[in-house]
């Protein structure tokens, strides 16, 4: 009998170099675990249907958990010969069980076993993200809570647009990595469908009980077409595009902060443990994590760009093409894990520079637009009023002032009257307080906010 699987119909040996180039223990070796779970689901489901017998069946479990135990503790041996971890396995149980370990992969194909590996590996990956995602999600809870009542200056094209509490600021993250949760969710119904099965493209004419095998995993229900299913890797796609979309949810976030760490933003002081200094430059302290958060963001969608271009015209079923998806697979997920846990733990320890926020922010007419709309409220055109302040802000940066600053007679040739009650809406506090609309960043819609994500997250301050 030869090493391989598949040897029978061949002579020769293999080429040295072919062996390390088919090669996926490697990396795929990390699917052991759930490669045996599915294969002891499978041996038992053999038993059920009498191809193998209760104790046979009894004897692959146990010696495929002793298995486990060698990979787990790093005594087993890997070897490229072997090309993959399922061979691997397998060839482990026949050495110790002989011919009853060549019983094993009765009615299956590597086809549908590494399909359902990788789903039984990617349902456990989405629940350690979506936990991840909720405790980064419970640490800009915590801050918003914490800086509830700093007013930021809010931007668009990245000039300062309009005031916004800090806790609007950290709650829009909260409802974009919210949202990044729920994709995951919906993702995991299609992985939650049962390759097994399906054999290497057709089925089998063995009379197996997918729904056993369906039942003892925990899949939702049996894949409908096998040649659907052994080629199908829409359900990974689609993870490592959930991902993509959670690296760039953090990029953008980790670029604004590299922004408001610097001496001209000056809205933050990042802490010393999640930054480094210069070999040269004594003074320096950059903001490395935040910068690879940034950068790492692009081997995430270079892995997706792998994917998508990997199964571009792969005829139906399997090909071996797809062995390739696993390392973008794997670098995707560990790489947004890492930033997901680093994110929360910047964000928890960050404090914002109140008095270096508060000290500029009359700056930019971040009231401008409260202003504008406070003459609409009056009854003027939306377009003239727009015009009008216009001019006042010409005015002001002629006079070097700010709007609050221009004198009854100034607003009284706007509009007679005028000058009475617009005093209460310049200056950011009291723009800041004019808002009023569902959504907006109004105090007591953002407090409203920040109670609905309390009650939702299940948590209280305490619990952070
Ligand atoms: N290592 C292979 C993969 O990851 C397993 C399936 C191999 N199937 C085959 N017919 N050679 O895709």
């Amino acid at each position: 009998m030869t090493q391989k699987t598949w040897g029978g119909r061949f002579q020769g040996g293999t080429d040295d170099r072919v062996v390390t180039f088919t090669e996926s223990i490697s990396f795929d070796r990390r699917l052991y675990r759930h490669d045996i779970q599915a294969s002891q689901a499978h041996a038992r489901m053999l038993a059920e249907v009498g191809l193998l017998n209760a104790s046979e069946a009894e004897q692959i479990v146990t010696t495929l958990d002793a298995i486990a135990s060698e990979i787990e503790r790093g005594t087993f041996p890997f070897s490229v010969e072997l090309e993959d971890i399922h061979t691997h396995i397998e060839r482990a149980l026949i050495e110790r069980l002989g011919d009853l370990g060549r019983r094993l992969h009765t009615g299956r194909s590597r086809n549908d076993q590494v399909a359902t590996d990788v789903k039984l590996w990617m349902r456990d990956a989405i629940d350690d993200l979506d936990g991840r995602l909720r405790k980064l999600q419970l640490a800009l809870l915590a801050a918003a809570m914490r800086e509830r009542e700093v007013v930021l200056p809010g931007y668009t094209h990245l000039q300062r647009a309009q005031p916004v509490l800090a806790a609007h600021y950290f709650l829009a993250y909260l409802e974009k990595y919210q949202r990044d949760r729920d994709r995951f969710a919906d993702c995991r119904k299609r992985v939650n469908v049962l390759p097994l099965g399906a054999a290497a493209l057709a089925g089998t004419s063995l009379p197996i009980d997918r729904e056993s095998v369906r039942r003892q995993l925990g899949f939702d229900i049996v894949a409908a077409n096998s040649l659907d299913v052994s080629s199908d890797r829409d359900f990974l796609i689609e993870f490592v595009f959930d991902l993509s979309l959670v690296a760039l949810h953090l990029s953008g976030w980790a670029e604004e902060w590299i922004l408001w760490s610097t001496t001209e933003f000056g809205f933050l002081d990042l802490p010393d443990a999640f930054c480094t200094g210069s070999s040269i430059m004594p003074q320096k302290k950059n903001p490395d994590v935040l910068e690879l958060i940034r950068g790492k963001t692009a081997r995430v969608v270079g892995d997706l760009q792998q994917l998508l271009v990997l199964v571009k015209g792969l005829p139906l079923a399997y090909n071996r093409d797809l062995q390739e998806d696993k390392t973008a697979l794997f670098d995707a997920f560990d790489t947004v894990a890492a930033e997901l846990e680093l994110a929360a733990a910047v964000i928890r320890e960050v404090r914002l520079r109140r008095e270096s926020i508060a000290a500029r922010l009359e700056e930019g007419f971040l009231d401008a637009t409260t202003l504008m709309e406070f003459l609409v409220a009056q009854g003027m055109p939306m377009r003239a009023a727009h015009e009008a302040v216009g001019r006042l802000v010409r005015l002001c940066e002629e006079r070097h002032v700010r709007l609050a600053d221009l004198p009854p007679e100034v607003f009284e040739s706007v509009r007679p009257g005028l000058s009475s009650g617009v005093y209460q809406v310049l200056g950011v506090q009291n723009a800041l307080r004019a808002f009023r609309s569902a959504g907006s960043t109004a105090p007591p819609e953002v407090e409203r906010q920040v109670e609905a994500w309390q009650a939702r997250l299940g948590s209280s301050e305490r619990g952070l």
